[in-house]
């Protein structure tokens, strides 16, 4: 067996920290944007139905077991995989999953720092009053002349990613702990904030049905993917962000209860969008597949038009693009915690190398909407194609990679001590959704989006 060794690794200062990092990496775009545009997109509540249960029967029991073999190593994915394939005598191709991992993270960073760049461009549209007693026709002409325009766009992207950097070459203590520590509860207040305005327009009935009343013919097999996926983008798993952050939890702290908190705390924050983003859509007449932009063209409607909506409206954009950063910061940190680490490149270099080519990529997806919005590949744009390929394909083969390691390569024993568990029915819940519920259930989907089943 080989010595698990200290390395000159960070690590958080205490286990509070850890829970809001990643629930600060967790709760994100996904929660707020994505989430209600793609349940809009996949007809409602049975699609919501299917991420909830992949939310707990998948995710969960993935998110232990990413958190467990970062602690383990305390080590950057590509090394832990290194490490823990070594300490199991097991096959050295385990070793590309950290690879694969690290690719995912960037590939992610490039089109959400695009999509986080919108929401720190609304703060500004916000502060000089764009959305002052507009009505739906209105806010949508705002949104579609602001993706028509490559020239803003990236220019906010941009911004985006230099605060990603600066919070991340900072290092974990300095930078990503001050971060999130107090964005969390304001964010939440905000959204029940929201939630109280749907409640006073009088869709908020037709809003909740669509959400939570499940209409199972309009389930297709894409839609199930997409919703499975969904549950690995939402919950940051597959790629090894939550293995670095694991990395960083010191030893004894309980790691399945953390994950129910934030895996709790990550699905509240997106049901609490949904329910204050769909009566706004129907009480304006707009469609819920109305895409990416659907927050965009709604939420600004209800600030428009509620008391004190200015300022609600610059502090909710305030607080999406932080929540956003929260979880940018993550998806760039494994990249630079390998190069840092096994490279000898200074954190600063590591930073801006992996920066760059995150930014550059992002360049494709703000083309997509707009100069080579014909640009299709198999009838998708770029943007749609890198979020199809992360979130439906890296993420959940990541996953699956990640729940076999854990349950069938990893030693009992390693694994039984590593969560310490409170009660042996506990851990043995836990190695059966790892080691046959979560692997069959990826397995199965994706048979069943390629036409097997
Ligand atoms: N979970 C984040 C969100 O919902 C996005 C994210 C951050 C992520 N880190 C990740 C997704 C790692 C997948 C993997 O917005």
């Amino acid at each position: 067996m080989t010595e698990i060794t200290k390395s000159a690794h960070g690590a958080w200062s205490s286990r509070f920290t850890f829970i809001l990092a990643a629930t600060g990496s967790a709760v994100g775009l996904g929660n707020i944007w994505k989430f209600p545009y793609i349940t809009g997109e996949n007809g409602g509540g049975a699609f919501v139905l299917v991420y909830l249960a992949c939310v707990l029967l998948i995710g969960i029991p993935i998110m232990i077991a990413e958190t467990m073999l970062g602690r383990r190593s305390q080590r950057n994915p590509i090394e832990t995989m290194e490490l823990l394939t070594e300490e199991a005598g097991a096959d050295k191709n385990w070793h590309y999953l950290g690879w694969m991992g690290v690719i995912a993270g960037l590939l992610i960073l490039s089109y959400y720092s695009v999509i986080a760049g919108w929401a720190t461009a609304y703060i500004a549209k916000a502060f000089v009053g764009s959305f002052f007693d507009a009505d739906g026709t209105a806010i949508k002409t705002l949104f579609d002349d602001f993706v028509a325009s490559p020239v803003q766009m990236i220019f906010w992207h941009s911004l985006f990613m230099a605060a990603t950097l600066l919070i991340v070459v900072r290092g974990v203590n300095k930078g990503l702990e001050k971060a999130v520590q107090w964005l969390m509860p304001a964010l939440f207040v905000l959204m029940l904030l929201l939630v109280g305005y749907a409640m006073t327009t009088d869709s908020y009935f037709q809003g909740l049905h669509f959400l939570f009343a499940p209409d199972f013919s309009k389930l297709t097999s894409s839609s199930v993917l997409t919703a499975m996926g969904h549950a690995f983008f939402t919950l940051s798993l597959g790629m090894g962000a939550i293995m670095v952050y694991g990395s960083y939890l010191p030893k004894g702290v309980s790691i399945a209860q953390t994950a129910f908190i934030i895996a709790g705390a990550d699905t509240l924050v997106a049901l609490l969008a949904g329910i204050a983003i769909f009566p706004i859509v129907f009480a304006n007449n707009l469609h819920p597949d109305t895409g990416p932009g659907l927050i965009f063209q709604t939420l600004p409607i209800a600030f428009g038009n509620m008391t004190g909506g200015w300022i609600f409206g610059i502090l909710f954009f305030v607080m999406l693009s932080i929540a956003a950063l929260t979880s940018s910061i993550s998806l760039i940190e494994p990249a630079v915690a390998w190069l840092v680490e096994n490279k000898n490149v200074s954190r600063e270099k590591a930073c801006i190398w992996s920066g760059l080519a995150a930014w550059l990529l992002g360049l494709a997806s703000i083309f997509s909407f707009n100069i080579w919005s014909n640009v299709k590949f198999f009838d998708r744009t770029l943007f749609q194609l890198l979020d199809y390929l992360t979130a439906n394909l890296m993420l959940p083969i990541g996953g699956f990679c990640i729940a076999v390691f854990a349950g069938w390569i990893m030693k009992q024993q390693h694994s039984e001590q590593e969560l310490n568990m409170p009660n042996a029915q506990s851990y043995q819940v836990w190695v059966v959704l790892t080691r046959y519920v979560a692997p069959l259930a990826v397995f199965f989907v994706f048979l069943h989006v390629v036409g097997v089943l």
